[in-house]
């Protein structure tokens, strides 16, 4: 049915002028809603099995993308056109709130919306760029050999030369496009994008994207709460990489073994406290079992199960690249059983989080698919929806969380409870060497954009304004063109949803820790028997705007977004921070010696233990007798002494099964193309309907117009 529809619109609107009644005018624009949504899942299907060739490295997959890609801005603009017309003068009543969002989402598809050629540049541009990066085989590893991205990645997290970390970093930035062609071509194309969605100005064209109003200024008052945690986290990793004297100092990002600086987890180990048993048994047990790739994604599977969501059923795990590049990609067909990813089989605590979040991610689509009635714009609608970040985000904290880690043979709970606020620590450690550099990123990234198209940067100091930017933004000397390798940035995409998303996924975090009747209590088994909140949200689609869910997500605690989700939940971590910064607060010789052995050495030294010294010989992988060395850690004052993790009694119990909604899956997928084939018949039996009435209408009308006449 593909070039058919507006010409169905056209012959329809030439029978149907003026007269019709609203029950017929409703009738036309469903009936064109839903061959429009039939359209753009056709494109949709073909444009994955591009997007997934270009994916696995076939020889023609970079053109079948690019094509496929420009295609559909073609297509997105035709739709709109098609679905204004057939609304006509028709107005929609307050109450058709699906039909209304409907339209809604599809006369405002966001940049796709751009004159065809501007559209072309821009898919143009970030295709090839994330394809150059993707299979570039120049990167200097630090070997003397070119190697590809995958060994890049996996280098740049082992490598301790500094020089070498910037060499490595160099060979990455070569391979980025052109930082001017991005700033005169690309980015202005904005502009244009929110004229053509009649905004005006990028800022409120991205608040309408992300379905919020004011996005930018809530992201600032939520980052100014969480900044305080970010400078203490970067000065405490400026103390133990570089001494005192760099404390407060901007970082080099190849320092911290990044390349844009969005993720600090690979100094980890330069950054432990005292006694990092939990970190070095689950490192070392995740390199033990292999979980990488294929089996990380099992592990996450099983989590995500276990949380009441069921099983994945996509035939993700026979078509799927688990031996390609990280960050994972996952490709979506618009038919419920069909999606697929592509991630590397590299074996890290990074990755396997990751998996996790992906796993929610690809379960989240599915939940979506299944309860949106098989309408494509309430699942694939072009919006930034923090809940959809937060979610898969908040099991991505449960994949560390202690019940979890004992689950998955990580580390197991005894020995977690023996010392549990230490453990928690060092696993706040891990999270916030993730999300924090994050969180700062995806606010820069924005921030910048909208300073160099609103003109507060002038374009002659625009192409070394991004490293200037960072440089006080984020304490980061950056170079200016990393954020060109990152697709967000390349596809002119705002990052403000993401953001959003890490914020509220720390309150939902907290949602659940909260209810939790003890600190004893499994985190995951409560969410297993309270997951409706989340599945109910999930099963919305994009029906509702996010912001109207958060209420729902968070049990009605908050309705909102706010920082204090996280900041609690990193309060341990807070605490130990403010310890190593603050000689005051401590013991004096303590901190000199720290600072001695760190300026001294260029090795990294352990630093000093927060917890007292009786346990400084204690065994943490086995605990000891358990009549002594009751280990004393500070009280964390916490308001919320459930919220960091939980700790308890070992309660494995069997899944229940899992909603009726699993059970009815098979069926339905099996019934799907047939109820598509029924949707269009009934569609065009309304249509002839529709026709015939007006032609008996017409007719009628004539007659009567015949008979006065002949009266007259
Ligand atoms: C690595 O790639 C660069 C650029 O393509 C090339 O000039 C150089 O000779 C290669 N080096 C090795 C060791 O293959
Ligand atoms: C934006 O649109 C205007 C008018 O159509 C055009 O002249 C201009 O080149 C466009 N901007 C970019 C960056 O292409
Ligand atoms: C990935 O694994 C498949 C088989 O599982 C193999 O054919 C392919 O060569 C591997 N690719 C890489 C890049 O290792
Ligand atoms: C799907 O259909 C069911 C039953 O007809 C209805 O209750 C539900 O609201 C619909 N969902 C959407 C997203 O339209």
């Amino acid at each position: 049915m593909k070039p058919t529809v507006s010409l169905i619109f056209i012959t329809l609107h030439t029978f149907l002028t003026g007269t019709t009644s609203s029950v017929d005018d409703r009738r036309l624009v469903v009936a064109s809603v839903d061959l429009v949504e039939l359209e753009y899942q056709d494109h949709c299907e073909n444009r994955a099995y591009a997007t997934w060739k270009e994916l696995i490295g076939d020889p023609r997959g970079l053109s079948a993308k690019l094509e496929k890609d420009k295609a559909f801005g073609i297509l997105s603009r035709q739709q709109k056109k098609d679905v204004k017309m057939a609304l006509g003068g028709y107005t929609m009543e307050p109450s058709d709130e699906v039909l209304r969002r409907k339209v809604q989402l599809l006369l405002q598809p966001g940049d796709t919306l751009l004159d065809t050629k501007q559209w072309i540049r821009l898919v143009t541009f970030a295709d090839t760029a994330l394809h150059k990066i993707r299979y570039a085989n120049d990167y200097d590893c630090g070997t003397g050999t070119n190697c590809t991205l995958r060994e890049l990645h996996s280098s740049i997290a082992r490598q301790q030369d500094e020089a070498t970390l910037l060499r490595m970093k160099l060979s990455w930035e070569r391979n980025l496009p052109s930082l001017n062609e991005y700033l005169e071509e690309i980015l202005p194309l904005l502009r244009n994008a929110s004229k053509e969605n009649n905004y005006n100005g990028v800022e409120s064209y991205w608040d309408s994207l992300v379905e919020y109003e004011g996005a930018i200024l809530k992201a600032r008052e939520l980052w100014d709460n969480v900044k305080p945690l970010y400078q203490k986290l970067h000065k405490y990793i400026a103390l133990r990489l570089k001494g005192t004297e760099a404390v407060g100092n901007t970082l080099p990002v190849h320092l911290l073994r990044s390349l844009n600086g969005d993720d600090w987890s690979n100094i980890i180990e330069s950054l432990l406290p005292k006694h990092p048993a939990i970190y070095q048994k689950i490192h070392a047990n995740i390199q033990l079992k292999d979980l990488g790739g294929a089996k990380a994604f099992r592990e996450a599977v099983k989590l995500v199960d276990g949380l009441g969501f069921g099983e994945l059923d996509t035939d993700i795990w026979t078509n799927s690249i688990f031996n390609g590049t990280c960050p994972t990609t996952i490709v979506d067909w618009c038919k419920p059983n069909k999606m697929l990813v592509v991630t590397c089989k590299d074996v890290s605590i990074g990755n396997y989080i990751d998996a996790h979040e992906a796993a929610m991610r690809i379960k989240y689509r599915e939940i979506a698919a299944l309860h949106s009635n098989n309408t494509y714009i309430l699942r694939e609608a072009p919006r930034y929806s923090a809940i959809y970040e937060a979610i898969p985000g908040f099991v991505s904290l449960l994949s560390l969380n202690p019940h979890a880690l004992d689950r998955s043979g990580l580390f197991p709970l005894h020995v977690f409870n023996y010392n549990p606020n230490h453990h928690r620590l060092v696993l706040q450690l891990i999270m916030a060497l993730r999300d924090l550099p994050k969180l700062n990123y995806y606010l820069a990234a924005d921030e910048w954009r909208l300073k160099v198209l609103m003109g507060t940067i002038p374009v002659s100091k625009a192409v070394s304004s991004w490293s200037e930017f960072r440089k006080n933004f984020s304490l980061l000397e950056t170079s200016d063109v990393d954020l060109l390798g990152d697709s967000h940035i390349l596809f002119n995409r705002p990052y403000i949803g993401k953001f959003m998303g890490l914020i509220l996924k720390y309150q939902i975090y907290q949602s659940f820790a909260e209810e939790l009747s003890s600190d004893e209590s499994d985190l995951l088994q409560h969410v297993n028997e309270s997951s409706n909140r989340l599945s109910d949200v999930m099963m919305q689609g994009y029906t509702n705007d996010w912001t109207e869910m958060v209420s729902e997500v968070l049990a009605k605690r908050e309705n909102g977004l706010e920082y204090t989700g996280l900041t609690d939940y990193y309060q341990l971590l807070d605490e130990y921070l403010d310890k190593q910064l603050d000689p005051s607060d401590k013991e004096e010789d303590d901190y000199n010696e720290i600072v001695k052995e760190t300026t001294e050495n260029n090795a990294i030294p352990p630093p000093p233990s927060t917890i007292k010294p009786t346990i400084h010989e204690l065994d943490v992988i086995e605990p000891p007798d358990e009549s002594e060395n009751i280990v004393d850690v500070e009280d964390s004052h916490s308001k919320y002494s459930a919220e960091t993790s939980t700790v308890g009694v070992l309660e494995i119990k069997k899944q229940p099964p899992v909603d009726d909604t699993k059970n009815t899956q098979e069926a339905s997928y099996n019934t799907y193309w047939w109820i598509g084939i029924v949707v269009a018949i009934i569609i065009i039996v309304i249509l002839i309907a529709i026709i015939a009435r007006k032609r008996h209408n017409h007719r009628k009308q004539l007659e009567k117009q015949r008979r006065e006449n002949t009266r007259a």
